[in-house]
C-alpha cells in the first residue's frame, strides 16, 4: 500500500550545487536558495557540506552559508560531515543534523572519501558519538546501491550489510543512494527487499539520481513497498553539463507532482517550489531541470 504522507528531504543546495563545474557560486545565492526553499513548506533541507574544499570547492563556504541563512522554525538544516574535522565545523556553525556518507562499493568509497568501506565505518564511529553527545541526529548515506561507476553491479546483500552497520552505529535513518541513476523499478524493489531485512523500512529513505530518467519510476516502486522519505533536488540541480553521465537528484517538483497526484501529503507548495527552481536555474544561466516546472511556466 502507498504511504499517506511522505517527507521530502531537499538536496538542491548540497547535492545540487556541489557538482557545479563553473566558478564557485556566491554564498549569497546559496543563502537565498535555502531561504526560498524554507518558505515552500519543506521541513528538511540539506544546506551544506563540511568536506575538504580541495575535493569539493563549491562547498568551501559551508560555515558562511549556515550563518547567513534565516533559520525558519520547524525546518531542519542539515550538512554532510565525513570526519571529526567536518563535524566540529558543523557544530560551530549550528547545524541541526549531520550526515555521514559511505557506499556499498569499495572502489567508489576510495574515490569519494579516500579510504576503504571498513576504514570509513571506523572513521564515522567517533563522528556519530560526538554528534550524539551534542544532541545532533546523524543520517547515514549509502551510495551506489544499484550500481557503481567503477565496479558495475552491486549485490543487494552488500547494500544491506553497510546499511545495517550504519544503523547499528547510531544513524537514525539510512538514505539509499542510486548515485549514478542506473536503477530500474524491479531492481529497486529487489535492493529494498534485501535492505529491509536488515533495516526497518521506516528508517530508510530513497535518494535517487535521474541520470537514466528512471528515478520517478523507481520511487514509485519503493513507495509501494513502504518508503516514506524521499530525497530530491529542486530543479533537478546537480546535472553537470561538462561531466558525461553526471546528473542530479530527481527534481523535487517532479516528485511532488507525482505525490500530489497520488493524494500523498507532503506539506510542500508546488507553485512556490517551481518558482524557486526557476529562480536558481536562472542564477546558474539555464532553464529548470524539472519537467513539471517547465510545464507550469513561471507564473
Ligand atoms: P583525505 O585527503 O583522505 O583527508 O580526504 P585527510 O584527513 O588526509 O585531509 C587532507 C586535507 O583535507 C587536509 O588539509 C585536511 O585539513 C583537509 P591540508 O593539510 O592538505 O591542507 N580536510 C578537511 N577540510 C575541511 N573539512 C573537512 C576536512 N577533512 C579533511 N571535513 C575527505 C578525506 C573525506 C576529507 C575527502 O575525501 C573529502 O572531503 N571528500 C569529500 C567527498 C564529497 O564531498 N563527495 C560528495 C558528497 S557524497 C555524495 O554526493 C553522495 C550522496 O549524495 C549519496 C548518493 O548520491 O549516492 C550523499
Ligand atoms: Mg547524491
Amino acid at each position: 500500500a502507498l504511504p499517506t504522507a511522505v517527507r521530502l528531504f531537499e538536496m538542491g543546495a548540497r547535492d545540487g550545487l556541489q557538482n557545479e563545474s563553473g566558478p564557485v557560486i556566491d554564498t549569497a545565492i546559496k543563502v537565498e536558495l535555502i531561504n526560498r526553499l524554507s518558505e515552500t513548506g519543506l521541513k528538511h533541507i540539506e544546506a551544506a557540506s563540511f568536506v575538504s574544499p580541495k575535493w569539493v570547492p563549491q562547498m568551501g563556504d559551508a560555515s558562511e552559508v549556515m550563518s547567513g541563512i534565516d533559520r525558519k522554525p520547524g525546518v531542519i538544516y542539515s550538512a554532510l560531515t565525513p570526519n571529526l574535522k567536518g563535524l566540529e565545523a558543523a557544530i560551530a556553525a549550528g547545524v541541526d543534523e549531520v550526515a555521514v556518507f559511505g557506499a556499498a562499493s569499495e572502489a567508489f568509497t576510495q574515490k569519494n572519501i579516500n579510504c576503504s568501506i571498513k576504514e570509513s565505518l571506523e572513521r564515522f564511529a567517533p563522528v556519530i558519538e560526538l554528534a550524539k553527545a551534542n544532541h545532533i541526529r546523524v543520517r547515514g548515506y549509502v551510495s551506489t546501491v544499484m550500481g557503481c561507476p567503477y565496479e558495475g553491479e552491486i549485490a543487494p546483500a552488500q547494500v544491506a550489510a553497510v546499511s545495517r552497520e550504519l544503523l547499528d552505529m547510531g544513524c537514525y535513518e539510512i538514505s539509499l543512494g542510486d548515485t549514478i541513476g542506473v536503477g530500474t523499478p524491479l531492481k529497486a524493489k529487489r535492493m529494498l527487499e534485501a535492505v529491509s531485512q536488515q533495516v526497518p523500512i521506516d528508517k530508510l529513505a530513497a535518494h535517487f539520481h535521474d541520470t537514466y530518467g528512471q528515478a520517478l519510476a523507481n520511487l514509485y516502486a519503493v513507495i509501494e513497498e513502504g518508503i516514506a522519505v524521499i530525497d530530491a533536488s529542486v530543479a533537478g540541480l546537480g546535472g553537470c553539463p561538462y561531466a558525461k553521465g553526471a546528473s542530479g537528484n530527481v527534481a523535487t517538483e517532479d516528485v511532488l507532482y507525482m505525490l500530489n497526484g497520488l493524494s500523498i501529503e507532503t506539506g510542500v507548495d508546488l507553485h512556490k517550489l517551481a518558482l524557486t527552481g526557476h529562480w536558481i536555474s536562472a542564477q546558474l544561466g539555464r532553464s529548470s531541470g524539472s519537467k513539471v516546472a517547465l510545464a507550469m511556466g513561471c507564473q
